[in-house]
């Protein structure tokens, strides 16, 4: 049916767009089911794209001199950019792209390579090898390759690494060899201009000093998903983002991690760290991510500019002033699912700036008090709250949404909630509500203040079982009225105070 398509568009660019392609005016060439390099491309397409197509060989036809080869490729010598993702390509001959001087990018993820190709152009910049079969990096793999700055050998069969393997790609920017089989790890990576290494989801135990010792522009690592029991020794100083999440590391210390003075995004979580450091100062640590670990307290003294601490699925029992203390940029802090009792009155006056309090999940039986007023969100569903006090939520005149569902609250007074001027959003279902004339009228209140009360409260004014309708309709009539005096009464109050502030002024 495409053909129906492809060929006007072939009438258009003229005679060079062969059947089964699209030709853009830009030099660029996309192919559909074809089995080889069709025949009868321009020779000045610098953009060819042939995915999903069926092309199990990429072969030298011949090579003169031993030194320039032929190959399907060989008369489209302005080639920028190729795409053979997902062809089914088992093999490249060596030199297949040799006459491709100009060749930037090679794009060769999803196929069947069991090793990388041999003999690239030396100008290549981007190599995609991800999801193939590579089982090994041979020491002269990438001899020649000294612009390549992105390498993708992601998804495929490596088991280990040898540092020199790699040398030759001085420029390198970017290495990803994530979700291979790596266990060991050798030599040293020398790649001065590195600046992100990936290396998740393989099987690695550890990594020795001398492995980072030439990485000094290394800025983002990640070794999330690996076997290591703790943090590698001797990181590059330059670091900015380090996640070592899903390992098994037991904790955090000041002498592995005190040279990394830049670090801005510390990642840990799902670990059994049990421990950190008290100082692990890291001067420049805004994010630092503990998540599903096994800390029993909170870390004190952590980082003076942590803008975000999540210690969410731990072992913590109480929180209190001693550890917050200092961080004065804190604005996000995630302590859902631990075991919570005792929250210290004021343990977070020092946070000036907080905004998201994350505490659902825990044992406690009260809402903290003197929470900062800086407060936007707080979370404490799920907790074993009876009662919700005028003391506890006074002075936070920023909260937006207040979630209390899940807790033991029985009654809700008004007064408490009217302290919230700016509260748009509360839970309260899913608690044992005692459904009086009373919090029908809290409820009203709320929604006549523009608050969206999430979630069914009680459905009416409770009545016994077996009443009946009639009964129901009753009590409902006995809680309007109930309702209207309550608002009048409130009218009055309302203005006398009013009148109270002008006789001040
Ligand atoms: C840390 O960052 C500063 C400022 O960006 C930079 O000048 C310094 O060289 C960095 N330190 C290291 C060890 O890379
Ligand atoms: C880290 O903090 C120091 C001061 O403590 C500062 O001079 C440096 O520029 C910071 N580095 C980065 C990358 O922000
Ligand atoms: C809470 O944490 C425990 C372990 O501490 C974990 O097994 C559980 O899945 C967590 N629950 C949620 C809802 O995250
Ligand atoms: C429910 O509220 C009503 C009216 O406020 C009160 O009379 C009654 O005792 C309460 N019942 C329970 C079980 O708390």
């Amino acid at each position: 049916m495409w053909r129906l398509w492809l060929l006007p568009l072939g009438l258009v660019y003229g005679h060079a767009c062969p059947q089964k392609c699209t030709c853009e005016q830009a030099g660029s060439v996309q192919c559909f089911r074809v089995q080889a390099v069709p025949p009868g491309l321009q020779r000045d397409v610098r953009s060819l794209k042939l995915p999903y197509n069926h092309i199990k060989e990429i072969k030298v036809i011949y090579c003169c001199l031993s030194l320039i080869c032929m190959s399907d490729f060989s008369m489209l010598m302005e080639l920028e950019d190729i795409s053979l993702a997902s062809c089914g390509i088992e093999t490249v001959e060596v030199g297949a792209f040799g006459l491709q001087r100009s060749l930037r990018s090679l794009d060769l993820q999803k196929n069947k390579l069991r090793q990388v190709p041999r003999g690239l152009p030396a100008g290549l910049e981007t190599l995609r090898l991800g999801h193939n079969r590579i089982h090994s990096l041979q020491e002269s793999t990438f001899e020649g390759l000294r612009r390549l700055r992105v390498l993708e050998l992601h998804n495929n069969l490596i088991s280990s690494l040898r540092g020199n393997s790699l040398s030759p790609l001085v420029r390198l920017d970017r290495l990803y060899l994530d979700a291979n089989r790596m266990e060991a790890v050798q030599g040293t990576l020398r790649l001065p201009q590195l600046h992100l290494l990936s290396m998740e989801s393989n099987k690695i135990s550890s990594l020795s000093s001398a492995f980072f010792a030439l990485l000094q522009s290394l800025r983002t690592l990640r070794l999330s998903g690996n076997l290591l029991a703790r943090v590698p020794h001797d990181l590059p100083q330059g670091l900015l983002h380090l996640n070592l999440d899903h390992n098994q590391i037991r904790a955090l210390r000041s002498r592995d991690m005190a040279q990394l003075r830049n670090l801005s995004v510390l990642s840990v979580s799902n670990n059994r760290l049990a421990s950190v450091d008290g100082g692990l100062r890291l001067p420049n640590l805004t994010v630092l991510e503990m998540p599903g670990n096994n800390l029993r307290a909170l870390p004190s003294r952590l980082a003076p500019r942590l803008e975000r601490l999540d210690c969410g699925q731990n072992g913590l029992q109480e929180v209190g002033h001693q550890h917050l203390s200092a961080m004065r940029h804190l604005k996000h802090l995630f302590l859902e699912n631990n075991t919570i009792k005792h929250f210290e009155g004021h343990a977070l006056r020092s946070c000036f700036q907080l905004t998201n309090l994350a505490l659902e999940q825990n044992h406690l039986s009260t809402v903290p008090e003197g929470l900062p007023e800086t407060l936007v969100r707080l979370d404490l569903k799920l907790n074993r709250i009876a009662a919700v006090g005028e003391k506890e939520l006074r002075g936070l005149k920023r909260l937006q949404v207040l979630n209390l569902r899940n807790n033991r609250l029985t009654t809700l007074g008004l007064p408490a909630l009217l302290h919230l001027p700016r509260l748009r959003r509360l839970y309260l279902d899913q608690n044992p509500w005692n459904c009086s004339c009373e919090l029908l009228r809290v409820k009203r209140t709320l929604l006549a203040r523009g608050v969206d009360v999430a979630g069914e409260l009680c459905h009416g004014p409770g009545h016994a079982p077996g009443d009946g309708w009639r009964a129901s309709l009753l009590e409902q009539d006995r809680c309007e009225d109930h309702i209207r005096e309550a608002a009048e009464r409130e009218q009055l109050q309302v203005t006398d105070i009013e009148e109270d502030y002008d006789y001040g002024v």
